[in-house]
């Protein structure tokens, strides 16, 4: 397999598209029940990148075979240092490292920026494969949120898993904001 991860571009959007229904369709690991639209996944690309937050693509053989990026984990000012990561590949290449190589790349893209911790917010505490893939790449389970969603039928958890992120809170961090700017920090666009 040869597996290349890189920023995306907007012509990636339509095969990020076609995971990301997949699993909305099929998972439970995204709580939203109605797959978006294509335009939907290009506003929400739109505004990670509008927040300077890595959104990268896997290409395998010419194909996007998985893609991850990083969200604010709030909106409220005071949680800028922290991100929450989503992650998602193509249900066919399942199981051969691209997830781990994806995850690999979004932690050293935000460890080069001024955030300090990383959270997933997992769905489904049945979810082995992607609580294994936080786990490998050194994050450590907080908690377990109990039947906060329900879909197909059934409630299903969020389980909550952490990452320091560079110097973690073992320093304070690089603060580029104004307090004029914070007042206004949770305005911006919703997060997705
Ligand atoms: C979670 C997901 C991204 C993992 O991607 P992947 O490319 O299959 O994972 P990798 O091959 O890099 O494997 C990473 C680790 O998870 C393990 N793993 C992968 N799938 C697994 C499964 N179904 N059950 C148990 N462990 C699994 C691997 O064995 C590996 O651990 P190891 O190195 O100790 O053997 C992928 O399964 C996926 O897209 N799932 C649906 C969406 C999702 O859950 N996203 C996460 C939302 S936060």
């Amino acid at each position: 397999m040869n597996c290349c991860i890189r920023n995306s571009q907007e012509e990636d959007v339509g095969q990020v598209h076609s995971i990301y229904r997949h699993h909305v369709l099929h998972g439970t690991a995204s709580f939203e029940e109605e797959p978006p639209s294509v335009e939907e996944l290009m506003r929400r690309r739109g505004n990670v990148l509008d927040r300077g937050l890595p959104y990268l693509v896997a290409e395998v053989d010419h194909q996007i075979g998985g893609y991850c990026y990083a969200v604010p984990y709030r909106s409220r000012s005071a949680y800028r240092f922290t991100v929450e990561d989503s992650v998602y590949v193509d249900h066919r290449w399942n199981r051969r490292g691209i997830g781990q190589m994806l995850l690999s790349a979004l932690i050293a893209r935000c460890e080069m920026g001024e955030w300090r911790q990383m959270v997933a917010v997992i769905g489904d505490s049945h979810n082995a494969a992607s609580i294994r893939l936080h786990q490998r790449v050194g994050f450590r389970l907080v908690g377990t949120l109990q039947a906060v969603g329900y879909k197909f039928g059934r409630w299903i958890d969020s389980v909550l898993m952490q990452l320091a992120l560079g110097a973690g809170d073992s320093t304070p961090p690089l603060d580029r904001i104004s307090p004029r700017r914070r007042a206004t920090f949770g305005e911006a666009e919703p997060l997705g």
